[in-house]
């Protein structure tokens, strides 16, 4: 549909007026024209579901096949036109900050013996000086207030938050869809996918609009309210919030009120569901497989997934998974 024609143009704004300086600011004109500039990872989470890997390890740096989590998030942002990426980080968490930066050593040592194809591996995902950012957030609060240690960051215009440990595999991945849906509804968007409804006291859950259009496949879905983490009998709906939003910066102002939900927690959807009365809110049905990294299953599974996209891993993995799988 309409929607999709989008994806291969990004990640450009739509300069769809002929001179914008005549009628806006330019920082109007990019709100107006959605071009989402920055993305939130927050990192701050201590991964209990992952002990005793996550213990002096964060989660975000655990690899899939070969490489960590982190950048995979980090990649999806530069795909989706992401130019500014801040990490809201925590104690222990020093190795991701290491893994963005120059490491002369590695690379002057890599460079003596010839070693072109590592030396490519290891600087691919060196930063921009200036692109890239880290605060702190003190305690692990909940994701909501992890988000808000971003606020000085993120400023008054509207960004993306990605959390790390969903993997999409996806060609274009999940947030350049996002961001293609949300230059043609713009206000707060999330991804969503349907879940099994003993499950939705796992996530934040969709009260969608009825609407002919959605029950027909289509992707985008409007929603009137959200829920987090409700019982199966109580959910609105099956539509679960996957770690990839597009936020208005006005959710800033929801956060700053420091409410705990769900778990004690200042949760991230509770502050969204309070905006909806102002501004549109939609879930996106986006396209591509994810991965739930931060539970073990997940983890291995899309260890499989991504091992078996890869052209050099290809016939190696299927011959593991044939071996094992014979054994039962
Ligand atoms: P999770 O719900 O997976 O929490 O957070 P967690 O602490 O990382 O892991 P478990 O549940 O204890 O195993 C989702 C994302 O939000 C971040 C996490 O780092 C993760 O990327 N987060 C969560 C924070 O940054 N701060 C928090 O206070 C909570």
């Amino acid at each position: 549909g309409g929607l999709w024609h989008y994806t291969r143009d990004l990640p450009r704004p739509c300069l769809s007026r002929s001179d914008p300086s005549e009628t806006d600011t330019r920082e109007d004109f990019r709100y107006m024209t959605g071009t989402i500039r920055k993305a939130v990872l927050p990192v701050g989470g201590l991964g209990t579901r992952f002990l005793p890997a996550t213990k002096a390890i964060p989660k975000e740096m655990l690899p899939v096949v070969d490489k960590p989590l982190i950048q995979y998030g980090v990649e999806e942002a530069r795909k989706a036109g992401i130019e500014e990426i801040i990490f809201v980080t925590s104690r222990g968490k020093a190795a991701i900050e290491d893994h963005f930066d120059h490491h002369f050593e590695l690379m002057a040592t890599l460079e003596a013996r010839g070693k072109s194809k590592e030396l490519e591996l290891a600087s691919a995902m060196e930063a921009t000086a200036g692109k890239i950012s880290f605060t702190r957030q003190p305690q692990a609060l909940g994701l909501g207030h992890a988000v808000w240690c971003a606020r000085n960051l993120v400023g008054r215009e509207p960004f993306a938050v990605i959390l790390p440990d969903d993997l999409v595999l996806h060609p274009e991945g999940c947030l350049a869809q996002l961001v293609a849906a949300y230059n043609e509804v713009g206000g707060n968007l999330v991804a969503v996918e349907d879940v099994p409804r003993e499950q939705t006291m796992k996530y934040g859950i969709l009260d969608v609009v009825q609407d002919p259009e959605g029950e027909k496949g289509g992707r985008l879905v409007r929603a009137k309210g959200l829920v987090e983490k409700p019982k199966p009998q109580e959910a609105p709906s099956t539509l679960s919030i996957i770690g990839r939003y597009i936020l208005q910066p006005e959710v800033f102002d929801e956060l700053d009120r420091q409410d705990k939900g769900a778990g004690g927690e200042i949760q991230l959807t509770d502050a969204m569901a309070r905006t909806i009365k102002n501004q549109p809110f939609h879930g996106l049905r986006f396209q591509g497989r994810r991965f739930d990294c931060g539970s073990k299953a997940g983890f291995l599974e899309a260890n499989i997934a991504y091992a078996l996209e890869r052209e050099d891993l290809r016939d190696t993995a299927r011959d593991i998974i044939k071996r094992y799988g014979d054994k039962s």
